[in-house]
C-alpha cells in the first residue's frame, strides 16, 4: 500500500508530497537535517526561510516547543486538527535547519485524512512547505505537484494523491511567541474566528515580526502578470481588456461574472462564493498559465472572512516581481 511505502520512504530520508486540507505539502522527516536540506534544494527555497512541522496530535507539541502560552491550548482545542499554524519558542535541542536558524518554530496538526494517517503512521514530525517551486502558486491537486517537479524521479519524490484540497489556500499563521498574538498570514481560520477564541483581536505583524517567505511582497505568483479588479470596476476592466487586445496581449479573466469579459479575452469562470473561490483560485491561475496568457485579471469576492486571505495571496501574486 502507498501509505506504508511512503512511511518507509520518509524513514530512509526520502521526500513525500501529500495532500492537506489547505494545499499539498512537500514532506520530509523534520528531525533529519539531510531530509530538510533536500526539501530546500528541491523547492529552490533559501535555507533561511523556515518550514512548518506537521504533527499527528497536539500533545506532540512539547517535542518541539517550550514556553507554551495558554492561548495555544484554546486555539488547538478550537481549530486542530485544521488549517492553523502556530509559531512558538523552539526547544533548544531541535535541529535548527527546519526553523531556518530562527529561535521559533511553526507547528500545525492538519485534518486531511491522508495527512493525518501519514503522520500517525510515521510517528514523528513532518516538515512540509507547499509542494511548489519557490515563489510559485501552491498546488491544490496531485497533478499540480507532478507538474512542479516533472524532472524528479519517483524514487526520490513519492506523491500521494488525495484529490483536490478543500480549503485551497495555505494555513492561517499566528505568532504566539511574543506577548500579543499576531496574525502573520490570513487563511481559512479567519481573523474573526481567532478573535472569538482569543477574546481579543490578533495584532498585525510589526517590525519585530519574523520576515518570512509568505510575507515577501511577490509570492504565490503564476508565470503571467496578475491584475486585480473589484466587482464594481467593470468599466476599468473593460478598458484594460480593450487596451490589451490592441497590443495583442492574451488575457485570461478569473471572475464569477462573465459579462465584463470582452473577446478575445478568455473567461475562466470562478465560483461567486468566497469559500469556493478560495478552493479553485490556484487551479484557475495555473490554467491561465497553461493558456499562455500574458496577464491574468482577477475579480475576487469581497475582503471579508476568507476574503482577507484571498486578497492577501492575490496582492502578492500581483506585486512587482523581483
Ligand atoms: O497550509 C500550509 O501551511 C501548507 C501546508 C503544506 O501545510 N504549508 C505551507 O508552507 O504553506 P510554506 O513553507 O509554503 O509556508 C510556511 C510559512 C512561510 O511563510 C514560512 O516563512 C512561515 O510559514 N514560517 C515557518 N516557520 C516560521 C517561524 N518560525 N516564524 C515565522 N514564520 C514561519
Ligand atoms: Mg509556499
Amino acid at each position: 500500500m502507498d501509505l506504508s511505502r511512503a512511511v518507509q520512504h520518509l524513514h530512509s530520508g526520502g521526500l513525500v508530497a501529500f495532500p492537506t486540507e489547505t494545499v499539498y505539502g512537500l514532506g520530509g522527516d523534520a528531525t533529519s537535517a539531510a531530509a530538510v536540506q533536500r526539501i530546500f534544494e528541491m523547492k529552490g527555497r533559501p535555507t533561511d526561510h523556515p518550514l512548518i512541522v506537521h504533527l499527528a496530535e497536539t500533545k506532540q507539541i512539547s517535542h518541539w516547543a517550550v514556553n507554551l502560552p495558554p492561548a495555544l491550548w484554546s486555539l488547538a482545542e478550537a481549530f486542530w486538527p485544521g488549517p492553523l499554524t502556530v509559531i512558538l519558542s523552539a526547544r533548544e535541542d531541535i535541529n535548527r535547519t527546519v526553523t531556518g536558524g530562527l529561535p521559533t518554530i511553526a507547528l500545525r496538526v492538519p485534518s486531511h485524512p491522508v495527512a493525518s494517517e501519514l503522520l500517525h503512521a510515521f510517528g514523528k514530525g513532518i516538515a512540509a512547505p507547499s509542494a511548489n517551486r519557490f515563489g510559485r502558486v501552491s498546488p491544490t491537486q496531485a497533478q499540480h505537484v507532478r507538474d512542479e517537479f516533472a524532472g524528479i524521479d519517483a524514487s526520490e519524490l513519492m506523491i500521494l494523491d488525495g484529490g483536490s484540497c478543500q480549503v485551497g489556500l495555505e494555513s492561517t499563521i499566528i505568532d504566539l511567541s511574543r506577548s500579543r498574538p499576531a496574525l502573520l498570514r490570513p487563511g481559512a481560520i479567519t481573523r474573526e474566528m481567532l478573535q472569538e477564541v482569543l477574546g481579543t483581536s490578533p495584532a498585525d505583524p510589526d517590525e519585530h515580526s519574523p520576515q518570512v517567505s509568505g510575507s515577501l511582497p511577490s509570492h504565490y505568483a503564476p508565470q503571467a502578470g496578475v491584475r486585480i479588479f473589484r466587482a464594481n470596476e467593470q468599466s476599468q476592466m473593460r478598458a484594460a481588456l480593450a487596451e490589451a487586445a490592441e497590443r495583442g496581449h492574451k488575457i485570461a479573466v478569473i471572475s464569477a461574472d462573465g459579462d465584463g469579459v470582452l473577446e478575445p479575452a478568455i473567461w475562466l469562470a470562478a465560483p461567486a462564493d468566497a469559500t469556493f473561490f478560495a478552493q479553485t483560485i490556484y487551479a484557475l491561475m495555473r490554467q491561465g498559465d497553461e493558456l499562455a496568457a500574458d496577464s491574468i485579471f482577477v475579480v475576487p469576492p469581497d475582503e471579508l472572512g476568507i476574503g482577507e486571505a484571498i486578497w492577501d495571496r492575490l496582492r502578492k501574486a500581483a506585486a512587482p516581481r523581483q
